[in-house]
């Protein structure tokens, strides 16, 4: 009745299939966009003073520098990839080179210039996915990159020649059309708000580029373009909001 070859050779296939497709996917590794992530420090230091009355924050010797977060591999319309390689631990001695550039640009606001907490974290959250690209392919080419990039797309000279500066307030709208204006691609721009007040700061511009390092529009990202409310207008806060800690 049955012929069991065929049967046989029917599983095969549904395997080979599942397999080459497995192959082709590579687990969650595989990622659409870079996106460059900046921090503005008053609001970082903002918020990591709001939750707890112990911590104290380390700021640009320029008061009115932005500073990288960091280099993320992503997919569109999702959080990640995030810790591909367990296998490649951070090195801080690899940084040496680096170190003080990277102390003034890639600032650790929360535990301090010589702390290599931050870019421990992401190195082993983003920068283990990014290895995947020649350019990316190692700890120092994967920071110097992000010094390379804050030099080409540094978020003040962006939004002053568009006469966006601290001290004051804009529409999301307004920050949204500067970089389009200024860098010719859409980014994204990412707010905290306080919660005893509802004004909200700025904390984040996103700006994403395509495999070959090349600015490309951040359509598709996650929070793209806004996580802002865009009811109100966002403070771009030239020195630390005054803050209260949170009760628990
Ligand atoms: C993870 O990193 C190790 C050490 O560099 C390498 O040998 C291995 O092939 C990597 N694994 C993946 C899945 O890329």
């Amino acid at each position: 009745m049955f012929n069991c070859k065929i049967i046989i050779n029917i599983l095969c296939l549904i395997f080979i299939v599942k397999a080459s497709s497995d192959e082709g996917y590579r687990g969650s590794n595989n990622f659409d966009v870079l996106i460059f992530t900046q921090s503005w420090p008053q609001t970082v230091c903002y918020t990591w003073k709001a939750s707890s009355p112990s911590h104290t924050c380390s700021l640009p010797k320029k008061h009115d520098e932005w500073t990288i977060h960091g280099i993320w591999p992503s997919q569109y319309h999702k959080v990640g990839p995030e810790f591909c390689n367990k296998s490649m631990p951070f090195k801080p001695h690899d940084l040496e080179s680096l170190k003080e550039e990277l102390q003034e640009k890639w600032i650790d606001v929360e535990y301090g210039r010589t702390s290599y907490s931050l870019w421990e974290h992401e190195w082993n959250k983003h920068g283990t996915c990014a290895v995947v690209l020649e350019q990316l392919n190692s700890e120092v080419k994967y920071f110097a990159e992000g010094l390379n990039l804050l030099a080409k797309y540094d978020m003040k000279n962006v939004l002053t020649k568009a006469n966006i500066v601290p001290g004051r307030k804009y529409s999301t709208k307004a920050i949204l059309n500067a970089m389009k204006q200024v860098l010719g691609k859409r980014g994204a721009v990412i707010c905290r708000e306080n919660k005893n007040t509802g004004e909200s700061y700025m904390l984040e511009i996103r700006i994403c580029f395509n495999k070959m390092l090349q600015l490309i529009n951040c359509d598709g990202i996650s929070e793209y373009p806004t996580n802002c409310d865009a009811s109100k207008l966002i403070t771009y806060p030239s020195t630390v909001p005054r803050y209260n800690v949170i009760q628990v």
